[in-house]
């Protein structure tokens, strides 16, 4: 704190303390965490983590997703798909997340994230934010999981079809790797379980660890 103050400073910024995180949860009467859905394009992430965010909302909880869509149209739109990118896309998004996470927000991502170390740089930046009296934020991996054989049947934006014939290049299950998660909180088959199950089942995790009230 010290050290802070002293180069903020130097610099003619004064420091300001804020709330505690849990003084800032109190006060929202809501837990942050946030709920990294990881998988294959076509896997259903995105539709289970809208269905999630809609769940959320209606129990009147604050809960924000972030998509890989979206934000590549905006704060990520210099990046592409190489490991660099997509190392960098990931970075940027779990810093982001934490930061809805700290506000007590329930942030949900949705990006195929295909590296494990990646996903760990992720985990830890959340485990890193436990500081005095406030505990680490939360961080819920769920790995939604099907063959490449079954997404590449689904293929709703024709990428795979697009990617099988050399179109797309570094494209995630076909020509660039995806490295499933080794122990993620929540494993959902999502060629077998339903929407609504898989919301579900992500409900009585959150309900079990208390994040949720
Ligand atoms: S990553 O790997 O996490 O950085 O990717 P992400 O930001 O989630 O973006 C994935 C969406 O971009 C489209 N797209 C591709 N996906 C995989 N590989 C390549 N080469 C590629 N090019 C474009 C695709 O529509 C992905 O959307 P989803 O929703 O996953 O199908």
């Amino acid at each position: 704190q010290a050290a802070v103050s002293s180069i903020l400073t130097k610099n003619n910024i004064t420091w300001h303390e804020g709330l505690l995180r849990h003084e800032r949860n109190t006060l929202r009467k809501q837990r942050g965490f946030t709920i990294w859905f990881t998988g294959l394009s076509a896997s259903g992430k995105s539709t289970i983590a809208t269905a999630l965010e809609q769940h959320l909302l209606h129990l009147g909880l604050a809960a924000y997703r972030l998509d890989g869509d979206n934000v590549r149209f905006g704060l990520n739109k210099d990046l592409g798909f190489s490991e660099k990118d997509r190392n960098e896309n990931i970075r940027r998004i779990a810093e982001v997340a934490k930061l809805f996470a700290d506000s007590s927000t329930i942030a949900i991502t949705s990006f195929i994230s295909p590296y494990l170390a990646d996903r760990k740089i992720a985990r830890e930046l959340h485990a890193a934010a436990a500081q005095g009296n406030d505990e680490a934020l939360p961080f819920i991996e769920v790995f939604v999981d099907i063959p490449v054989e079954e997404a590449e049947k689904r293929d709703p934006k024709g990428l795979y079809k697009k990617a099988r014939a050399g179109e797309i290049p570094n494209f995630t299950g076909i020509s660039a790797p995806y490295e499933a998660p080794e122990s993620p909180e929540i494993h959902i088959k999502s060629h077998e379980l339903s929407v609504e199950d898989s919301v579900k089942k992500i409900m009585e995790f959150l309900l079990e660890k208390k994040l949720v009230p």
